[in-house]
């Protein structure tokens, strides 16, 4: 390994940048200490790239912006990669391209433990919280005809810290994000609890710019060896450890 690194060409020359939205646990959230190898950050998609830098021999620089930044970034050639739990969709796949899936996501709703919200049909005319640029926001802010709840009941927040702390300050009665980060939030705020019924099934993968089949090719070799060899299966499960 680190062969692939030499004929790779970067942004930066030796170094694998990755846009990312550092608020967002178990995937990617400033450390308290040193992070993941000095990195500065935690989390599953951290330790991941990690992983690929060495495997094509860059030194991985991790750049944390906001999500809709993150995903600019890399259209912008700003960044190499956006790796922030991004789910692939037809949207994006316009403006960019994917590796391989490395992950699952679902999309949950997080409620007030005493609220009259149960099922996804009780959202309607509800305020609904969830982050910028997320799909999560594309779902809820699309029209009715289309399965959504109408852009005028959703709120865009910055952030999921945000948008859980306008849950808690009853700004809004629910906020529509993917599971693994809600299950944090959710330990961390009593009195809030993450409805039965899922939302929306989702992959994650690596975005990169439009055309850069050269870096993509790299990084889902990468990912299969680290599949292949149960990298990536024991990173998941030091984040989500099953229950
Ligand atoms: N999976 C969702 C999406 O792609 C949310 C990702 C948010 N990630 C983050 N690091 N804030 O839209």
């Amino acid at each position: 390994s680190g062969e692939e690194g030499a004929t790779l060409t970067t942004i930066e020359s030796g170094k694998l940048i990755m846009s990312t939205n550092a608020q967002f646990p178990p995937y990617e959230l400033v450390s308290d200490g040193e992070g993941y190898e000095g990195t500065g950050y935690e989390g599953i998609d951290v330790e991941i790239a990690y992983a690929l830098a060495q495997k094509l021999g860059l030194e991985l620089v991790i750049d944390d912006m906001d999500f809709d930044g993150a995903l600019l970034a890399v259209q912008n050639g700003k960044s190499d990669m956006v790796m922030a739990g991004v789910t692939v969709n037809e949207e994006r796949l316009v403006n960019m391209d994917f590796t391989d899936s490395y992950a699952n996501g679902v999309q949950v709703v997080i409620v007030p433990e005493d609220s009259d919200i149960q099922t996804i049909e009780d959202l309607e005319g509800k305020k609904i919280g969830t982050q910028r640029g997320t799909t999560g926001y594309l779902y809820c802010s699309d029209t009715v005809e289309n399965g959504g709840f109408g852009e005028e009941n959703v709120v865009a927040y910055d952030d999921a810290i945000a948008a859980t702390q306008a849950l808690n300050n009853g700004q809004v009665d629910c906020v529509v994000i993917d599971s693994a980060p809600a299950q944090e939030y959710v330990k961390a705020n009593p009195g809030l609890k993450i409805l039965d019924t899922e939302f929306a099934n989702e992959d994650y993968a690596i975005g990169v710019a439009k055309g850069n089949t050269a870096l993509q090719d790299a990084l889902n070799t990468a990912l299969a060896e680290l599949q292949a060899d149960g990298t990536i299966q024991s990173i998941i499960d030091k984040y989500i450890p099953a229950e």
